[in-house]
């Protein structure tokens, strides 16, 4: 049949995973068969679906690997981006300009609505880089997913945020948007109705006017929410679904609300009554203290925790704690008994790695010594 490359030669974790859209569009006055794709790498492709043909692309927000794409539908490249040697923001980072969260397409207003988001990461090649080699310092090595490249400790100049895009794929332009504070919002859904759905990081549920971007109601989720919500009807009454709960990979590390699961179905209807279920207030009472260790461990520990731990549990007290406890915010007791945890510990049927062979007593008191040390030399004075 056909295929179509969207990032040749990616470097960045561009993954072209997204959920695409079959529509019958116009364009130059002709009805064509399209498929419509938002992946990671920040454009928004329009294809024929009979052959395969390019027609067009076009960034949905800022990006600084390509200026656009050629008549052949080949990118035209920013040689920074791809040249390595020294740090760049890379934007989209590998969180992506849009992510796995589905986009949904109106045949009325001829709009494409997406999550999209800026989540920009400082990178730059690391040139020892080999697969799966558990090598201190670099960023996740010890699990065996890396780009190659470091994430260098310089925070990107510009803050992470979300934005739903209502996309017109003829003209390749944004018809409206909304900016949210945090990235890694809901999947949308939009309606015969003239309405779009979504769900929020910071806890919400909104309506809008699909043609206008007008906001017309919004209640509160408790969690954040990533699922898409959904519409059906029953018995001549029409009810929106959506799932709500907090997760992904951004949502590993980071959230945007005070409250947690358990993940919940809420079910909307005109005329509704039932009341929110109560949800679960995060962990963050105090940084950690009292740690025994030893000063001179902190630097060995925190190459350690940046291979081993930080993608899952962040920097301790630094961030706030996602789906995963910051260990900056833990009862002495686990980090006293780190070992305990790391090695066979009670917490892997949860999703915790087992670190036996990969991490010795002494790589374990270094990462105690880490933990710890920053929370002492972050606490307030
Ligand atoms: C792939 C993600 C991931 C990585 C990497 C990871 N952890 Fe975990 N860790 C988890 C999960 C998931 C849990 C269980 C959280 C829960 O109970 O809900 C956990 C639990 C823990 C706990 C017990 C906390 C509790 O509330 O049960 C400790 C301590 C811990 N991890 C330390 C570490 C250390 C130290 C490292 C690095 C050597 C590390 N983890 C790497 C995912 C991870």
């Amino acid at each position: 049949m056909w295929h179509y490359q969207e990032t040749p030669g990616d470097n960045w974790d561009y993954t072209s995973t997204q959920s695409m859209i079959l529509a019958n569009v116009r364009i130059g006055g002709k009805q064509r068969k399209v498929l419509l794709h938002a992946p990671k790498n920040g454009f928004f492709f329009v294809i024929d679906r009979t052959n395969g043909k390019f027609i067009s692309a076009k960034n949905f927000v800022e990006v600084n690997w390509a200026t656009g794409y050629d008549k052949n539908g080949r990118p035209i490249e920013i040689a920074s981006a791809r040249d390595g040697t020294k740090p760049y923001d890379a934007i989209p980072g590998p969180f992506g300009a849009h992510n796995w969260h589905p986009m949904s397409f109106n045949p009325q207003t001829g709009f494409a609505y997406l999550p999209a988001q800026h989540v920009p990461i400082n990178l730059m090649d690391d040139k020892d880089w080999k697969f799966d080699e558990n090598a201190p310092g670099r960023p996740h090595s010890g699990l065996g997913w890396n780009l190659g490249k470091f994430a260098n400790a310089e925070p990107p100049k510009s803050k992470p945020f979300g934005r739903l895009v209502a996309w017109d794929p003829v003209a390749q332009k944004e018809a409206w948007g909304v900016d949210y504070a945090s990235p890694w919002n809901g999947g949308t859904l939009t309606t015969a109705g003239n309405l779009v759905f979504q769900g929020t990081a910071d806890g919400r549920l909104l309506a809008y006017n699909a043609k206008t971007g007008e906001k017309l109601w919004e209640t509160p989720t408790g969690t954040g929410v990533v699922a898409a919500p959904s519409t059906y009807m029953v018995d001549g009454k029409q009810y929106v679904s959506v799932a709500v709960g907090w997760g992904g990979v951004y949502g590993l590390a980071q959230r945007a609300t005070e409250r947690q699961g358990p993940g919940t179905v809420y079910t909307f209807a005109v005329g509704g009554t039932a009341k929110m279920p109560d949800f679960v207030q995060y962990r963050m009472d105090k940084l950690v203290q009292g740690v025994k260790y030893d000063p001179a461990k902190v630097q060995a520990g925190t190459m350690l925790y940046v291979s081993n731990c930080v993608f899952c549990h962040g920097v301790p007290g630094v961030d706030r704690g996602g789906n995963i406890p910051n260990l900056g915010y833990m009862d002495p007791a686990y980090i006293e008994n780190l070992d305990k945890f790391v090695l066979k510990g009670p917490a892997m049927s949860r999703g915790m790695p087992d670190f036996t062979g990969k991490l010795s007593n002494d790589d374990i008191e270094s990462i105690k010594a880490f933990i710890q040390g920053t929370a002492d030399a972050i606490r307030p004075k």
